[in-house]
């Protein structure tokens, strides 16, 4: 949201204002007539309806937290958490790593360009290209981490820096967060709390590293087109300085703008599916980049996509009553990925699941 908000007067000095500018009678011409350079206070949109993404603190102690993310995940489908335990350092590294990784000698990178969704390492731009409407401002590199990683020697070297396997670290402290985040989902459901996690819903790793540099007309087009996840759940590492990140809340585009050190979390599909629509997969998108600087943006997704398994997921059982019915039939994590890669990006893939006797139920 514009931020450039300041010189809110008081009501009455607003009602005085609007009246003397009334009384002019030369409207806002008469303004620009009169050389008027900053926009005068009565104009400016007022910020006391801004909405802000929830902030969890993970080190609060006090069992609030469990509630918190429970109102955020249904509410928002998006929450920041800070206090998560992990280093500064390897976060930086992370992205540091990611520009090396972009910024290198074409030919190097090169090797990795494919549209081949069967590699497990491999970057890109736009991976629905040749399907969206328009392309996004962006290319991304993508990482299998689990399960089943390739060889190690299979990850583009930009990652091992100063005795350092960076991939590796961080995605370690990821899944320790990860399997604090799904127990506290868990419980925000009422479940046990390793529901989740006995569900496999942490077995699966895919970094995507994006790069969205600077774009010569950013009004014109998108860094990321509107999407939701098709995972279960998403980290996102945030450029620290460069923001753009937008969320749907009320059906505004709510900023959430870079903060050093909080990582952001958002519910895929997946949740949205497994929870019975307890929990929400909110729309996102990112702004094209106007800063001179390249904006840098690590997602690690929770999800199984690459494992062709026969397992299914629907919603969950213990969350299913007379009064609250399955609303999605089954699926397979690999059937699912391939019905979203087909359809645009966006909740479509998972309205195709939900079962028609419910539709009628879900427009009231
Ligand atoms: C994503 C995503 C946002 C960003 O990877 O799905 O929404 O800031 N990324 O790059
Ligand atoms: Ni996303």
């Amino acid at each position: 949201m514009d931020s450039n908000l300041e010189g809110q007067n008081s009501e009455a000095e607003r009602a005085k204002a609007l009246k003397d500018f009334d009384d002019t009678k030369a409207g806002v011409k008469g303004l620009v007539d009169a050389g008027i350079t900053t926009l005068p206070p009565i104009f400016v949109i007022p910020d006391d309806h801004e909405f802000k993404v929830p902030t969890v603190d993970l080190q609060n102690t006090n069992k609030s937290i469990v509630g918190e993310i429970r109102e955020a995940c249904k509410s928002w489908g998006f929450f920041k958490v800070i206090n998560h335990g992990i280093p500064q350092d390897v976060m930086d590294e992370m992205i540091e790593g990611v520009r090396r990784f972009y910024e290198q000698e074409q030919e190097e990178k090169v090797q990795f360009y494919s549209r081949d969704n069967t590699r497990k390492v491999r970057y890109t731009s736009n991976f629905d290209l040749y399907r969206s409407k328009f392309a996004s401002w962006r290319d991304t590199l993508m990482c299998h981490m689990a399960p089943n990683p390739p060889e190690h020697d299979q990850y583009p070297s930009v990652f091992c820096w100063n005795g350092r396997d960076i991939l590796k670290d961080y995605s370690e402290q990821l899944n320790k967060l990860g399997d604090t985040l799904f127990r506290l989902i868990s419980q925000a459901l009422g479940l046990v709390p390793n529901h989740l996690i006995d569900m496999e819903c942490a077995k699966g790793n895919v970094f995507y590293c994006h790069y969205y540099p600077t774009c010569p007309e950013p009004a014109k087009t998108l860094g990321h087109a509107k999407h939701t996840d098709p995972d279960f759940l998403t980290i996102l590492l945030q450029d620290q300085k460069i923001g753009g990140l937008q969320v749907l809340h009320q059906n505004q585009w709510i900023d959430i703008p870079p903060e050093k050190g909080t990582l952001v979390i958002n519910v895929g599909d997946l949740l949205q599916l497994i929870s019975n629509d307890k929990f929400r997969s909110v729309e996102h998108r990112v702004l094209a980049n106007p800063t001179p600087s390249p904006r840098i943006s690590v997602g690690y997704f929770f999800t199984t996509n690459f494992e062709k398994s026969d397992k299914k997921y629907g919603p969950i059982k213990e969350l299913l009553t007379p009064e609250s019915p399955a609303l999605y039939r089954e699926t397979t994590i690999a059937d699912y990925i391939e019905s979203f890669a087909n359809a645009a990006l966006g909740g479509a893939a998972l309205a195709k699941l939900r079962l028609p006797a419910m539709e009628a139920k879900q427009k009231d």
